[in-house]
Formats: C-alpha cells, sequence, structure tokens
C-alpha cells in the first residue's frame, strides 16, 4: 500500500505505530505532509516517497483541528495545510483522528488558517479585514511563520462558519491565496478519541 502521512501530535502516534508495524514486516511506502513528518517517519524506519513517484495513494491518516458530523473540518493548526489538502485529494481513502473536543457542531472557532503567498499579502489582509474575516499574521515567537513551501498563513478568526463552502470560495478566489484550511467532505473515516473509548463514523 502506499499510505499518506499527516502531520500534527496526534497523528505522530500513528507513525510511531506503523514504524513498529514496518519493523514487524507490514510493506508499505508512505508520501509525507511536511518536513516534520518525513523525519518522525524515517527515524521510525518508514520509507518516504515522492507524490510525483506515484499515481495514486491507497489511504491517508491525519489529525484535524475541528470537525462535523459532515466530514467538514478546519485543519492547518500546524502549519501543513496545502501538503496535506493535496495528499488527502489524491487519496482514496481519508482516515482523521481526533480527541472529542475537537468534534463540533458548527466550524469556526478555532481560527482557520490561510496560507498566502507572501507577494502582495498586505493588500490580501486588507480584503480578508474588509470582509470581517478577522484575519491574524501567524507568527512563530516574535518572527513570521513560513511554511514548508515558504509562504505565510493568516489565521482567520470567524468564530462561526456558516457555509464552509462560499467560505472557501470565496477566500480561494482572493488573489494571493493558496489554500485555506477547509477540508470539505474530504473525510471518509472520522476516529473520536474519549477517555476511555473511540466513536468511529464513516461515510
Ligand atoms: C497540521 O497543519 C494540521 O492540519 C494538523 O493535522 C492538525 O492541526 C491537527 O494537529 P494536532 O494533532 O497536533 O492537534
Amino acid at each position: 500500500m502506499t499510505v499518506g502521512l499527516g502531520s500534527g501530535s496526534t497523528v505522530f502516534y500513528a507513525i510511531k505505530k506503523l514504524g513498529e508495524l514496518v519493523s514487524d514486516g507490514l510493506n508499505i511506502k508512505c508520501v509525507s505532509t511536511s518536513s516534520s513528518t518525513t523525519q518522525i517517519a524515517r527515524e521510525s524506519g518508514i520509507e518516504i516517497i515522492s507524490l510525483d513517484s506515484i499515481n495514486k495513494i491507497d489511504l491517508t491518516i491525519d489529525g484535524a483541528d475541528e470537525v462535523d458530523r459532515e466530514f467538514n473540518g478546519i485543519k492547518g493548526g500546524g502549519g501543513a495545510l496545502l501538503f496535506e489538502k493535496i495528499v488527502a485529494l489524491y487519496s482514496q481513502k481519508n482516515i482523521w483522528i481526533v480527541d472529542s473536543e475537537k468534534l463540533v457542531n458548527q466550524l469556526g472557532k478555532y481560527p482557520l488558517p490561510v496560507e498566502v503567498i507572501p507577494f502582495g499579502h498586505k493588500r490580501v489582509f486588507e480584503l480578508m479585514k474588509e470582509s470581517e474575516f478577522n484575519p491574524v499574521i501567524r507568527k512563530k515567537g516574535n518572527e513570521i511563520y513560513y511554511t514548508d513551501s515558504g509562504n505565510l498563513i493568516f489565521d482567520l478568526h470567524i468564530e462561526k462558519i456558516e457555509n464552509p463552502d462560499d467560505l472557501n470560495n470565496k477566500i480561494k478566489l482572493i488573489n494571493g491565496v493558496v489554500e485555506t484550511g477547509l477540508f470539505l467532505n474530504i473525510a471518509d473515516i472520522v476516529i473520536v478519541g474519549r477517555e476511555s473509548e473511540t466513536e468511529t463514523f464513516q461515510k
């Protein structure tokens, strides 16, 4: 199988477990969604291949920042949303693993990450302000945060996203926006971890 590996602190455990299975003989090749995932996977003995060397990904395992029961979610809290979305859309099946606080009735409380190219980003910022998206340029400490692709992240403090599809289309039409953290109807299976049990919902 070819397996897509998401990014973040939750999927970290899945990667570690896959590493153990690989050393027990599991035959998989993986595509990574971030430099940090590549590093963890390689350290765990997992072979990472380039997305462009394959035609399909069988399955991708990822986390999310928020998810609703319509299989819509917000991702990108860790800044890897662009590669995560490319890999997810290449995948025949997507599994998300989240803890129960991330399961919501309405998306938006978690600030929506949007990847923006640095060239002309001030204009994009102003347009988002005018649209009342309440953008905040992501920083790491006192420094501007740059993604693996050298882009910026604007975190949009919207609080309540009434229509995720409309919002996604509206943001993507802004010149200079690379990708949004709205992953709409992409997950096939969501595993919600609670204290002593898990809930799984699937399409
Ligand atoms: C990475 O950019 C994100 O999309 C993560 O998948 C998401 O933020 C979940 O991360 P945690 O598992 O660390 O909460």
